[in-house]
């Protein structure tokens, strides 16, 4: 099989599906991309995924080109797995999928074989039908269903867990053009799986949605519990981890992302809310769930400062200190980080602001104001700051105790942006504030 588009999503899932034996091509249009992935550098930062592009690259199961013609000619299944970005009204900029439809296409108009094409990129409910397939089918001069077959077959991999979350998904959603398409794409994932998960095959159109809609809830879980966190925090001795806990243990509802923090980031949940309220407005439907969704998510962020900014009486001249700067632990993609409207706040307040991450420096180095001081290390950063503000929650920043804070800072405040801290262990010892926490009478904190 050959993967277009040599990103997170494409690279994981091609260097997954070798692992098992399978034979892959990744194409991509960058040549150094190429270059550097057939070295054995993985380009992204992913549990698991060196040792397996190692072994595969090895065995000779897998290999990075630029020539898609190859590609598509050694090959009988592609999966398209190109960026959809957003562009700045929310709207998906869809110019790779149509270039690489393009290219699929004018490379089937040479091969006799039918050719199984599955669309994995995030795309907007009906672009598979309108733009894949017309485009596919203009330049290959073939109808689909006859010499070629079209899936969409959308990915839920979380960054950071991407290889595992590969080997066992929680689902597969097949939307098939026709029943053969189908069937080619479920017998191999039948294959890959020795236990396959739960397999629902639909249209192509229920397909889109499905991905739009799982990745919407998930903002709308956390954006609710964010909610609950700004109410509880106006409560004395309210808690919202405990909130979290307690609806959690409900089946209907479940434990999982109801963790309050900053708010969300990352290449996907952001852009597919913002997506998917776009899309719904297209079709003259005002989505006001969504909408709030986005609409608190944008102001999270902020709470941050507004904590420090209450504890310091004002952070003109201050120093803060940010611990984490990635979208999220595990990671280093900066995409959509909350750290990123943290530090530009704080700056904007005329603080002093240094950061350290466990990885995500060289590209924060890339994407941040030029103002900002940049730790060696967790010690560091926090030596001699004002306030410090937890934005990402790496296991090092869970091992800090109140008295390394009080030791290293100069005022001992700490900002728990992500509940990271049991409060039980800070309140009394630092100056604790905490998102969704309610305030608790202990002479250093806030008053009621
Ligand atoms: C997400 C989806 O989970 C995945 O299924 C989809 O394919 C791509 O988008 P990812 O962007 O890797 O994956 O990150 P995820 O782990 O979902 O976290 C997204 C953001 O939500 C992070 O910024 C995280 O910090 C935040 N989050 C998550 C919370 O604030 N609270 C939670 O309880 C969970």
């Amino acid at each position: 099989m050959s993967v277009f588009g040599m990103g997170y999503v494409g690279l994981c899932t091609a260097v997954c599906f070798a692992s098992r034996g399978f034979k892959v091509i990744g194409v991509d249009v960058e040549h150094e991309k190429v270059e550097t992935i057939n070295r054995g550098i993985p380009i992204i930062h992913e549990e698991g995924l060196p040792t397996l592009l190692a072994e595969s690259l090895r065995k000779g199961l897998f290999n990075c080109t630029l020539d898609f013609k190859e590609a598509i000619r050694a090959t009988s299944t592609s999966f398209i797995t190109v960026g959809t970005p957003g562009k700045p009204n929310g709207s998906t900029d869809l110019s790779q999928i149509e270039d690489v439809s393009r290219k699929i296409g004018l490379a089937l108009r040479d091969k006799s074989d039918y050719h199984l094409v599955v669309v994995k990129s995030t795309v907007p409910p009906g672009t598979s039908e309108h733009l894949v397939k017309r485009v596919i089918e203009e330049e290959a001069g073939k109808r689909c269903g006859e010499g070629f077959g079209l899936c969409v077959n959308p990915e839920f991999l979380r960054e950071g867990s991407a290889v595992y979350d590969t080997f066992q998904p929680d689902r597969i959603i097949i939307g098939e053009y026709d029943e053969k398409s189908g069937s080619l794409l479920e017998d191999f994932y039948r294959a890959f799986y020795a236990k396959a998960p739960p397999i629902l095959r639909t249209t192509m159109v229920n397909a889109e949605l499905i991905k739009y809609a799982s990745n919407a809830f998930l903002a709308m879980k956390i954006s609710f519990i964010n909610t609950m966190a700004n109410i509880c925090e106006r409560i004395p001795n309210a808690d919202v981890t405990v909130v979290a806990k307690g609806i959690g243990l409900d089946k209907r509802i479940g434990p999982s992302f109801l963790n309050a923090g900053l708010g969300y980031g990352g290449s996907c949940l952001p852009k597919d809310v913002k997506a998917l309220i776009r899309f719904a407005e297209q079709l003259n439907y005002e989505p006001e769930l969504i909408k709030a969704v986005e609409a608190v998510n944008s102001k999270q962020a902020l709470k941050a400062v507004e904590l420090a900014k209450e504890a310091l009486h004002g952070l003109k001249g201050k120093r803060i200190a940010i611990l984490g700067l990635s979208f999220k632990p595990g990671t280093n993609d900066m995409r959509e980080a909350v750290s990123i409207k943290v530090v530009k706040e704080l700056l904007k307040e005329e603080a002093n602001v240094v950061v350290y991450d466990p990885v995500a420096i060289p590209n924060a180095k890339r994407i941040l104001p030029e103002e900002v001081e940049y730790a060696a290390s967790t010690f560091e950063c926090i030596k001699g700051a004002d306030c410090c503000i937890i934005v990402t929650e790496w296991d090092e920043f869970k091992r800090l105790k109140p008295e390394d804070y009080l030791k290293l800072m100069r005022r001992p405040i700490v900002v728990d942006g992500r509940r990271i801290y049991d409060p039980r262990e800070y309140l009394g010892k630092v100056n604790y504030l905490a998102i969704g926490l309610g305030p608790v009478q202990t002479g250093l904190n806030r008053p009621f």
